[in-house]
């Protein structure tokens, strides 16, 4: 099963300063070291994290898949043409959110998901529609015409005790049609080191998609080392102070 690592918080962060670091494509070159199989950015409509110059960057430098998450529209369908990710997942897009909050919907938005499915596979971008766990999108998402599904497992890391049973049983159920169908089928969203084992156990799943657990715990884990360098730059200018 692959993973694709979401670098979208990396430049949540350099955008709280404005400047220029952490840098996403740094980013991404440790979380390929690390083993990821793949690189996700979102490149939203109103540019709060990732912008179109990381994207071009991005491409350039990730060796391993690169993963366009997006939003059915004219100006960022142009753009991904024009830089031609690896593949492209589309998502539903809210201004006010926080992050993505629920799957695409397919029945609703299926026009113009179909017309985006199709630009972009005439660039030969495959495509992944990310869904929530129902079957009957899934079977929508065949008929539209995806090579891919993304079954949303937002709602099972949310829920707990038998809420969480329930979600996870609705997830298995959706993989379980999608791979019926003959989808490559993947999942993601609230995934975390305490709630993925369950989900990286259902059989047939492609791949996960994971970002925010792992950027969280990387300031963590990496916090440590950045205090103590920076305490012996201090120290080493101390010591060689006339
Ligand atoms: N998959 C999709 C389609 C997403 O939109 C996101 C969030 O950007 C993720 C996976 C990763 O979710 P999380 O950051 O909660 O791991």
């Amino acid at each position: 099963m692959i993973l694709g690592v979401n670098v979208d918080h990396v430049a949540t962060l350099r955008q709280a300063r404005g400047g220029s670091e952490p840098e996403p494509a740094m980013a991404a070159s440790l979380a390929v070291l690390g083993g990821a199989d793949g690189i996700t950015v979102h490149l939203r409509e109103d540019r709060r994290h990732i912008n179109d110059r990381d994207l071009d960057v991005l491409k350039r430098f990730v060796p391993v898949e690169l993963n366009l998450e997006m939003a059915a529209t004219k100006e960022i369908l142009r753009i991904a043409v024009n830089t031609r990710p690896d593949m492209v997942t589309l998502v539903p897009e809210k201004r006010q959110e926080l992050t993505t909050e629920g799957g695409l919907d397919v029945m609703q938005g299926k026009k113009a998901v179909s017309n985006a499915v199709k630009v972009l596979h005439d660039s030969g971008i495959r495509v992944s529609l990310f869904i929530n766990p129902s079957e009957a999108d899934v079977e929508r998402s065949r008929e539209i015409g995806a090579d891919m599904v993304e079954i949303h497992t937002g709602r099972y890391s949310d829920e707990k005790d038998e809420g969480r049973e329930r979600e996870l049983t609705r997830v298995i159920k959706a993989v379980k049609k999608a791979l019926d169908v003959g989808l490559l089928t993947n999942a993601g969203h609230g995934l975390n080191y305490y709630n993925v084992s369950r989900i990286a156990e259902i059989e047939g799943l492609r791949g996960l998609y994971i970002g925010h657990s792992i950027v969280s715990r990387a300031v963590l884990v990496g916090l440590e080392r950045a205090v103590r360098e920076m305490k012996d730059l201090i120290r080493t200018a101390e010591n060689g102070r006339i």
